[in-house]
């Protein structure tokens, strides 16, 4: 298969920045989005120090109009997307009966509503040319819910939702569309629940451990090659074995 222009949201993170480094060394155009100019630059140059060269463009994928800006911007610099892998996330953690009409929404607009925002502007583009991957990043807390989680496992659901409904529609034009749950990755994300909150966490994951980025990484890059276009609409769980479901 020949290089793609891959978008990954969120890429400077800890998930993203792993997805980006294994699309780039697939052979693909990477390109992520910014919300601080001066944070991506540092990541972009570490990331050029590695010799992996991804591109950027400024955008808060929680905005229709910046999440459209921001793509017609790597457009400009790569060409069309192909590939287009929504990982921006947030969490804002705390029981429902606590929880601020805030603390609902930042988490609803930047993990779920983004999803519109961001493949609203690709996805005529990969009808038109015939081929597209799409993989939402969504999470084991979707699946299972999470205690302290109702506006994060809401929006991750959510994630899965328009998956299986993108996917019934794209399919005749070789548009695939995945969703991959990951459970608990020893991201900043994860490192910020209270340590012994966490520790209780790992105790009910088979595998003993938290996840790495890079096995995220590698059940994205699974949904991308040619051979892979049989598969769409599925929810790949990596997760160390902490939910199994059907
Ligand atoms: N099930 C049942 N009871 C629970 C519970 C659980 N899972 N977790 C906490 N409780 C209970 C506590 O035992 C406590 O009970 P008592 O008052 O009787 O002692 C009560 O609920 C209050 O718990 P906390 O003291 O923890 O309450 P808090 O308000 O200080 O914090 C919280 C609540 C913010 C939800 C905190 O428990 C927390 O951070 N939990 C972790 C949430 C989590 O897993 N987030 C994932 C972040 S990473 C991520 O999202 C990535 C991904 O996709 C996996």
């Amino acid at each position: 298969m020949g290089a793609r222009v891959a978008l990954v949201t969120g890429g400077t993170g800890g998930i993203g920045t792993a997805i980006c480094q294994r699309l780039a060394a697939l052979g693909h155009r990477v390109a992520t989005n910014y919300r601080d100019e001066g944070r991506a630059r540092a990541w972009q140059e570490r990331m050029r120090a590695d010799g992996i060269d991804v591109a950027l463009a400024p955008g808060d994928v929680s905005s229709p109009e910046e999440a459209e800006a921001m793509v017609r911007e790597v457009e400009r610099q790569l060409g069309p997307v192909d590939i287009l892998v929504n990982n921006a996330g947030i969490t804002r953690d705390t029981t429902f009966h606590k929880m601020s009409a805030l603390q609902w929404r930042e988490v609803i607009d930047t993990n779920l509503n983004s999803v519109f925002n961001v493949t609203r502007p690709v996805i005529e583009g990969m009808r038109d040319r015939r081929w597209g991957r799409i993989i939402q990043i969504s999470s084991i807390n979707g699946q299972k819910g999470q205690y302290g989680q109702a506006n994060y496992a809401a929006a991750k659901a959510g994630m899965h939702g328009f998956t299986i409904s993108l996917a019934q529609e794209n399919a005749r034009f070789g548009i695939t569309v995945n969703t991959v749950s990951p459970g608990y990755i020893a991201t900043d994300m994860v490192m910020a629940v209270p340590e012994d909150v966490r520790n209780k966490i790992v105790a009910q994951i088979p595998t003993g451990r938290l996840g790495t980025p890079e096995e995220i990484a590698y059940a994205v890059a699974f949904f991308i090659p040619d051979e892979a276009g049989w598969i769409t609409g599925a929810n790949l769980a990596a997760n160390g074995g902490q939910y199994m479901g059907w």
